[in-house]
């Protein structure tokens, strides 16, 4: 269950707007994701895939950028591999370094590639896959064509081609359904069958939360009903609504999501590249920032108590983050001064460094939204994901922008194709 705390009430006049945003969003072609669709064929095939990927691998390299690989790796670092296969990144960078330290991993080690881009076009991956070509090539002679798998979109693109003139086993990215919003599709659901992730019940609490669209509220909110679906949604729209407040009306132009467990560092790239990339434009957009507490107090902290006030925060707080239990034990001479804590959980400590920090950046200026969430496994990682997109679509909207494209993300292609001398540039 996700619970946000907060002293904000909501402007009657923002709920209408944000009925209005959900009944765009739901005519919008490209709000595919809100019912977490997966057709059951394509997830057996994904299924039998991770089996063989596990059967025949030490290593799945995942290539893409964007949309293509944030979701998955966000998801298998907040919950943790569980198989015996290293998932592995390729082409969300052009670095020599990053590519050869892939390499040095994998060294001799036999490994699989999925290839994932719903355009098929896109440069960085591109460059990747044709390197690991040469690779698979070299090292699995006529087979190695088996180990590669290929998701994009079901008709169309560079990618779509070549998957049907070799042969490689393709899954589909949903035309309805961009990048960001595409974890919970195939372009998130193999690299996860491979860590073992428990998709099915991922999907299940996503779908869960996605039963809004079922019920009719006339938006009247009531942030005790407990009914999973609908209280997901309110809380969404809670977030959403309150965000664009902060912004709108009280001109604090950055948001910080904080967390105080190292495991959310990637889900919080994520959670910046679905709200940076669909709400910055025409000029527009809270600008979404990350940090994990207590490592970043000793940074950005300072920052966060006495810099500029121009930001407000939203701290995801888990419940029960771990199922072990490290506690603090006792030394003879106390030299350290640290008796006073002997026999407490880590944990115990983690929530009080949270409960301090929250109040200490009120204080200090800082208007601070509190996302609680159970644990790190799959139900709440799954409902988190539909969470957050269904947030940042009302949000975006609220703003006045679309949520679904990235008009902004060519200029710099064109500038580099130039460069780069690419035929027709
Ligand atoms: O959210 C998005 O649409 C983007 O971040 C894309 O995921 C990213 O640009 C990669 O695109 P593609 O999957 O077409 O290679």
């Amino acid at each position: 269950m996700i619970t946000l705390r907060t002293d904000y009430t909501i402007k009657t006049e923002r709920l209408t707007a944000a009925k209005n945003a959900l009944e765009e969003i739901k005519q919008d072609p490209m709000a595919g994701w809100l019912t977490v669709p997966v057709n059951d064929n394509e997830l057996n095939r994904m299924k039998s895939a991770a089996e063989k990927i596990q059967s025949d691998s030490k290593y799945l390299v995942c290539i893409g950028i964007g949309g293509s690989y944030l979701g998955h790796k966000a998801v298998i670092d907040a919950i943790g591999n569980k198989s015996g296969v290293k998932v592995l990144y390729a082409g969300n960078s052009l670095s020599t370094t990053a590519f050869g330290e892939v390499l040095d991993e994998i060294g001799s080690n036999d490994f699989s590639v999925n290839v994932i881009s719903k355009s098929g076009t896109t440069t960085e991956p591109a460059i990747a896959f044709r390197l690991f070509k040469a690779i698979l090539k070299n090292r699995y002679g006529s087979n190695w064509t088996s180990r590669v798998y290929a998701t994009t979109d079901a008709k169309k693109g560079a990618l779509h081609d070549e998957a049907e003139k070799n042969g490689y086993e393709s899954f589909v990215v949903p035309n309805n359904i961009g990048g960001r919003y595409s974890v919970l599709t195939a372009v998130g659901i193999l690299p996860m069958l491979v860590a073992g992730i428990d998709v099915d019940t991922m999907l299940k609490a996503a779908r869960t939360a996605a039963g809004w669209q079922e019920y009719d509220f006339g938006l009247a909110m009531n942030p005790a009903n407990e009914d999973p679906a609908v209280h997901t949604f309110e809380e969404a729209v809670r977030y959403a609504i309150i965000r664009q407040d902060l912004y709108a009306d009280e001109g604090l132009e950055m948001e910080v999501l904080a967390s105080f467990e190292p495991r959310f560092a990637t889900f919080a790239e994520w959670w910046k590249q679905l709200f940076g990339e669909s709400e910055g434009k025409q000029n527009k957009g809270i600008f979404p920032a990350s940090v994990v507490y207590t490592t970043d107090l000793h940074s950005l902290g300072q920052y966060m108590q006495e810099g500029r006030r121009n930001i407000f925060e939203t701290v995801v707080k888990i419940t029960t983050p771990s199922d072990r239990e490290i506690k603090v034990p006792s030394e003879d001479g106390n030299l350290d001064g640290l008796d006073y804590l002997v026999g407490q959980n880590l944990d115990y400590i983690n929530d009080k460094a949270l409960e301090a920090t929250v109040n200490a950046h009120k204080n200090g200026g800082i208007p601070v939204l509190s996302l609680e969430i159970n644990d790190l496994k799959e139900k709440s990682i799954g409902e988190l994901i539909y969470f957050f997109e269904l947030a940042c679509a009302i949000s975006a909207k609220l703003s006045g922008v679309n949520p679904f494209d990235q008009p902004g993300v060519e200029a710099y292609k064109t500038n580099m194709f130039k460069l780069l001398g690419k035929p027709g540039f």
